[in-house]
């Protein structure tokens, strides 16, 4: 029989693409979300038709009941930087309580095949780290709570030797990214194809990397025969916020994109060399002109088919 795959938060934007991949692949995949959750992204990758379960992972048998045939799982479910601020509660209970729950499931269930795989970031690191000091200083409640899983993951191997990578997304852009603090950049890419103007609310310098690369990165981690705990940053070109309008502009000549913001409270660029030590494999990485022109096709064609979702 085929491994299973299970992805948590598999309608966000990185979720979503995940279950693509591993859709295109032919692999067994379901996908567990809040009940209610949208499923908009999944509609326009084409992949709503995925076996879904409903389950809050705060929730901690309904998280063990979800995950109980599991093979290898990826657990993205969150709340990011806005929701996190908005209630430090809540956010505590999703992102961190959440992610114990998932350790908890795996541990119980011991059935993985691989590593157990989630998302921290680099939200993890204040911008005055470089992003290499596992002591680094988070500026925002949600960073701190991306500390803390790492911690978790850390806890996880040394008393019941459930493996774990994470990794630590940046600016993830393209389909499907449309709520975060550095959704700004995908913003400005849909602005342009519509011909409207936009201004990127931060400056400053920071790693661009494309949903579909990041989500590639998540599958080939999980099945990496990877034992321990990792957690890792993500590359990907590091263009200031100039270089990301320019990249616009090249996909979309006379495109009316503009900066107006503060430098993100996060370091760049930052060090990924340990990546293919630990994935077994070179990390996915899209050339920024390429991802962006790739991007700016896909709105271009969700528009003309009048299939564009938003949150
Ligand atoms: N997008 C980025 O640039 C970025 C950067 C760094 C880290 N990350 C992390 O990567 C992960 C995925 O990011 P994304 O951009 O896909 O996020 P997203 O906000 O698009 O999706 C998150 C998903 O989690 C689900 N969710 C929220 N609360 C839940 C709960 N209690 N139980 C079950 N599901 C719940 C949501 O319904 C949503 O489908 C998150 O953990 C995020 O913090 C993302």
């Amino acid at each position: 029989m085929s491994e299973r795959f299970a992805v948590t938060g598999a309608g966000g934007c990185i979720g979503a693409w995940v279950v693509r991949l591993l859709r295109d692949a032919g692999d067994d995949v379901v996908g567990i979300d809040l009940a209610g959750a949208s499923r908009h992204r999944q509609r326009m990758l084409g992949v709503d038709d995925v076996e879904q379960r409903s389950c809050d992972v705060t929730d901690r048998a309904a998280t063990a009941t979800a995950l109980r045939d599991a093979d290898r799982i990826i657990h993205l479910a969150g709340l990011q930087i806005p929701f996190c601020r908005a209630d430090p509660s809540l956010g505590a209970a999703v992102n961190v309580v959440g992610t114990v729950n998932v350790f908890e499931a795996a541990r119980e269930a011991g059935r993985l095949a691989g590593p157990l795989v989630f998302a921290s970031s680099v939200a993890a690191f204040a911008g005055d780290d470089d992003g290499t000091d596992p002591r680094g200083r988070a500026a925002t409640h949600y960073g701190v709570y991306k500390r803390a899983n790492e911690g978790t993951a850390q806890v996880y191997w040394y008393d019941d030797e459930v493996a774990s990578i994470g990794f630590r997304p940046y600016t993830v852009y393209g389909i499907g990214r449309d709520q975060g603090v550095t959704a700004a950049p995908t913003w400005a890419m849909l602005a342009a194809v519509r011909g409207e103007p936009y201004a990127i609310t931060y400056s400053g310098r920071s790693h661009l990397q494309l949903a579909r690369d990041v989500a590639q990165a998540f599958i080939d981690a999980a099945r990496a025969p990877f034992r321990g705990a990792a957690t890792l940053n993500l590359s990907g070109a590091c263009p200031d916020a100039a270089e990301i309008v320019a990249a616009i502009r090249a996909a979309v000549p006379g495109a009316d994109v503009t900066v107006d913001g503060p430098v993100l409270p996060f370091p760049a660029p930052l060090d990924a060399s340990a990546y293919a030590g630990v994935v077994g494999r070179p990390e996915p990485v899209t050339p920024l002109a390429a991802g962006v022109a790739e991007t700016v096709a896909a709105f271009r064609g969700l528009l003309a088919a009048g299939a564009l979702e938003l949150a």
